[in-house]
């Protein structure tokens, strides 16, 4: 399914790398001027230069989504590069360090949540703040399998997840009636340099597991999170807003 989203700007949070970049790519390619925000500063200039290369609009934004006051100037460069804000993939995450409750850190919590949840509530913010004025916009909120259902020794990110889902319906109630609308994505496994970091990290194992499990038999790829995406934002899903839709190889519904 082509989309297209010429004349509109798009805005994509942790858009070095993974699910992000290719979000990043799905958009430039439909049209869209892109801001592919990143923490890896460099990393999002890189990605954007290479979109320029290639003949597409874009700018790279070094910014902490932890960080009220950088996003607040992610988004307010974004809107002096190109002159409006039409979509938003509030993509950016970490994982937690993998420790049962009874062991989980603070620290641990307080990073996960500041980046997952607290991040995708500064974008939501000042991204709704343009969009409000602008009278138009959609958002697109990445949240996961994890936010619904439990997940051992994941409490930190599941949490984190869960709450992305309840920041998502909330807006999506608030904006409804004003041309904006709030959805979220819900992957399961997905191959990414994420993904990688886990094998890394020794969780080779529980992925693999997790794949078996996987009803169509595979782990997803970015492209496949970012086609779900560009639909959600696009003008093909009028009606959709404040749901939350699983793109997982059919993982959660059983
Ligand atoms: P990734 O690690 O490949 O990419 C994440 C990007 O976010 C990186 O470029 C990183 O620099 C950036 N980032 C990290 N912290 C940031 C911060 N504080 N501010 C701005 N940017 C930051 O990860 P992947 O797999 O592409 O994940 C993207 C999203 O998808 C995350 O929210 C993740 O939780 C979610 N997800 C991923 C799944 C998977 O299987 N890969 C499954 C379900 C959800």
């Amino acid at each position: 399914m082509g989309f297209s989203f010429v004349g509109q700007v798009a805005l994509v949070t942790g858009g070095a790398s993974g699910i992000g970049l290719a979000t990043v790519n799905a958009f430039a390619e439909a049209g869209a001027s892109v801001a592919v925000v990143d923490i890896n500063a460099q990393a999002a200039r890189a990605v954007a230069a290479g979109l320029i290369e290639a003949g597409y609009q874009a700018i790279g934004l070094g910014c902490d989504v932890a960080d009220t006051e950088q996003v607040h100037a992610t988004v307010k460069e974004t809107v002096a590069a190109f002159g409006r804000l039409d979509a938003a993939f509030n993509n950016a995450g970490i994982q937690n360090l993998l420790a049962e409750t009874a062991d989980a850190s603070a620290e641990d919590y307080d990073r996960v949540m500041a980046v997952n949840l607290r991040g995708v509530w500064n974008c939501m913010k000042f991204e709704l703040q343009h969009m409000r004025g602008q009278g138009s916009g959609t958002i697109v909120n990445c949240s996961s399998l994890g936010g619904l259902v439990g997940g051992a020794q994941r409490g930190n990110y599941h949490a984190a997840k869960h709450g992305v889902i309840g920041l998502s319906k909330s807006a999506a109630l608030e904006y409804a009636a004003r041309n904006i609308r709030v959805n979220a994505v819900c992957p399961g496994l997905i191959w990414t340099p994420m993904a990688e970091q886990m094998v890394a990290a020794g969780q080779g194992d529980a992925l693999a597991g997790m794949t078996q499990a996987i009803p169509m038999g595979r782990h997803g790829k970015p492209e496949e999170i970012a086609d779900a995406v560009l639909w959600l934002s696009s003008n093909r899903s009028t009606y959709v807003t404040g749901q939350s839709i699983s793109v997982d190889g059919g993982f959660i519904m059983r």
